[in-house]
């Protein structure tokens, strides 16, 4: 696997692997892996002729009083799974590469991201369009793979792939759970035992909520149960719990396919988010 730093080598190294016209899949990351982000790896492996994983911590898409400094980091175990999953390149550019002195231009995300993980983390998604657009003219893949972990964060990629005409096939990867149901996440590492015991209230509780909504439950009555369940089992408050229109995100007070329930809660320091099919 080549580890690459720098944009022109980059370019080089991409168009060597389109060579006789392979296929190149994206998957872009923060580092700090875990299982969901290697079924991403294999996802891109199935689905084109060579996976590219970036990491790159974007200091653009954390607020002032978030976990930026904290991330963990930690690239050469990174580096090393992605070995065992076969990626042909790891894309990992300092912050002086990816935002040059001078840098001055960025997207800037409508109502898709106002609501939701946007209303709890403005400016956030503008931070996510505008270095997932880069990683797209640096990579130049034909397809980007992201989680559904974070459903909005995939909707508001879509959008913006098709408003500007990036050409990109964009893919959403199945989200992936440990035994007790909880979502990977590298925030996971922030919970201490008992907060990471006390977390797998989190999807039990949005389970219970999409089952009773998709059979027929008061979606508002719903939803409140949710949020009591929640911090009963021992989280600290809940941003939001939700049901939304899968493909435009807008809150939705009676229940229509296609459908998710989008949630984020606060255990100690650590934010969590999840989401769930409803109906299907
Ligand atoms: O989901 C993430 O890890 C990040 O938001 C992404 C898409 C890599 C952009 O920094």
């Amino acid at each position: 696997m080549q580890i690459i730093r720098d944009i022109a080598m980059l370019h080089r190294a991409v168009t060597a692997l389109k060579q006789g016209g392979k296929s190149v899949a994206l998957v872009p990351t923060m580092g700090s892996l875990h299982d969901g982000h290697l079924s991403l790896v294999r996802m891109a492996k199935r689905v084109a002729d060579h996976a590219v994983v970036s990491i790159f911590v974007n200091p653009t898409q954390f607020g002032p009083n978030e976990d930026f400094a904290a991330y963990p980091r930690d690239e050469a175990r990174d580096a090393a799974m992605l070995v065992e999953e076969g990626t042909s390149l790891l894309w990992a550019p300092d912050v002086s590469v990816m935002y040059p002195d001078g840098h001055a231009t960025h997207i800037e995300v409508a109502e898709l991201g106002a609501d939701y993980c946007g209303a709890a983390r403005p400016g956030h998604f503008d931070g996510v369009a505008t270095v997932v657009a880069k990683l797209f003219n640096q990579v130049r893949p034909d397809v980007a793979i992201f989680g559904e972990k974070d459903w909005q964060q995939l909707a508001i990629i879509r959008r913006m792939a098709r408003d500007l005409d990036f050409g990109i096939d964009i893919m959403g990867a199945p989200i992936a759970r440990d035994d007790d149901g909880l979502a990977l996440s590298s925030r996971n590492a922030y919970l201490s035992p008992e907060q990471r015991t006390a977390a797998s209230i989190f999807p039990r509780a949005l389970n219970t909520a999409a089952k009773a909504i998709a059979g027929g439950a008061d979606v508002g009555e719903a939803l409140a149960r949710a949020e009591t369940v929640i911090v009963g089992g021992g989280f600290d408050s809940v941003d939001y719990v939700a049901l939304a229109d899968a493909d435009s995100l807008e809150r939705l007070d009676a229940f229509r396919k296609p459908a998710r329930l989008l949630a984020a809660a606060r255990i100690g320091k650590t934010r969590l988010i999840d989401n769930l099919p409803v109906g299907d």
